[in-house]
């Protein structure tokens, strides 16, 4: 049973937590939203100072929030990969530093990694092997989760991330920065019927489809032309619009899932990244997936957008087994599973 204390200051959001194994003991996100909404998405420089300035008060809050000192930490984790270089180097290099100082381990997680294992803090008995579908600003993933460690990626986007579509529409409907929770909420007053839009199938060299990838792309400017026609006609019924694209990526995303999960007969899917918190997306695979016979988890709501808990939660089990990290190791903007 490790304690372990995470940072995670990938993107947007600066997160520290303290973490026993699964069970979370503090979690403070500091989101940067009011910074970068003004200029309509994350400015990298802006958000590495701003990292910068507030990540000793977070980490001091902690281990406040958590009636914990020092010497129960087991280790210091921080994400290392993939995300912004400038904006990573401020929690890794934290992270090294306390752990040079407190003599404890360095572990270094992926940030994916993190969110799969957001679906531990609310569901502690789930184990491996299940089907991960992670639905973020940067990926959209289908991953056979078959150990700590241990991922086969089996379906990807070729071209926009769910999320990124999100905020892709969103800035088309001059809704502002980031898209998905104003869509959403939208979505929720208007009728998903209203609009015909594609599913974005992506086709395979010998025929057919790939079945467990996605493409938003198509998506984005079927939408992009429908509200230009909406808006020659002086009509933009923006609730429908925004429902009718909800419920396009919604049933694009449940339909991989459930092949994926019945073909390589997984029984749960555990689902994680900032998409994971639409609720068109909660409910299309909530009923497909009872339809099969398949468990589906979803984090709550602040463990699905980014936050440390899951850092310090992956880092916890890795730690337990062993596993950690030299502290020369490097930040990545990209990095596969
Ligand atoms: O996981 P996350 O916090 O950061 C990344 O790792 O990318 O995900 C952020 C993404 C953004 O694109 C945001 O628009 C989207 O998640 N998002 C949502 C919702 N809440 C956040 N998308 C759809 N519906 C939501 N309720
Ligand atoms: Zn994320």
């Amino acid at each position: 049973m490790s304690t372990v204390l995470a940072l995670e200051t990938s993107c947007d959001e600066t997160a520290v937590a303290i973490v026993k194994n699964r069970q979370v003991c503090s979690s403070i996100v500091n989101s940067q939203i009011a910074i970068h909404s003004q200029y309509g998405g994350v400015v990298p420089e802006a958000a590495s100072r701003q990292h910068l300035e507030i990540i000793n008060h977070g980490i001091e809050l902690a281990l406040t929030q958590a009636n914990l000192t020092w010497q129960e930490i087991d280790g210091i984790a921080a994400t290392c990969a993939p995300g912004l270089v400038g904006a990573l180097l401020v929690g890794v290099t934290a992270a090294k530093t306390l752990a040079i100082v407190q003599q404890k381990p360095f572990i270094g997680v992926h940030h994916l990694e993190g969110h799969i294992y957001a679906n531990y803090l609310s569901e502690p008995s789930l184990e491996p092997p299940f089907l991960s579908l992670l639905v973020s600003g940067g990926h959209t993933s289908l991953i056979y989760v078959k150990d700590c460690g241990v991922y086969e990626t089996l379906g990807e986007t070729r071209d926009d991330a769910a999320g990124e579509a999100f905020d892709k529409v969103a800035r088309l409907l001059k809704l502002g920065y980031p898209g998905g929770p104003v869509i959403d909420k939208l979505a929720q007053l208007g009728n998903a019927q209203a609009f015909s839009l594609p599913e974005g199938n992506v086709s395979q060299p010998s025929g057919g489809y790939h079945p467990y990838d996605s493409s938003f792309s198509g998506l984005k400017t079927a939408v992009l032309r429908l509200v230009q026609q909406l808006e020659k006609e002086r009509q933009l019924p923006v609730e429908d619009v925004a429902a009718s694209f909800q419920a396009s990526v919604a049933r694009s995303l449940t339909k991989r899932a459930i092949a994926c999960a019945r073909d390589y007969n997984l029984n749960t899917i555990a689902v994680g990244g900032g998409v994971a918190a639409n609720s068109g997306l909660r409910h299309h695979l909530t009923t497909a997936a009872s339809a099969h016979n398949l468990r589906v988890l979803f984090p709550p709501l602040k463990f699905c957008t980014d936050n440390a808990a899951m850092i310090g939660c992956a880092a916890a089990e890795h730690l337990d087994r062993g596993h950690t990290s030299p502290l020369n190791l490097g930040v990545q903007s990209r990095l596969t599973l």
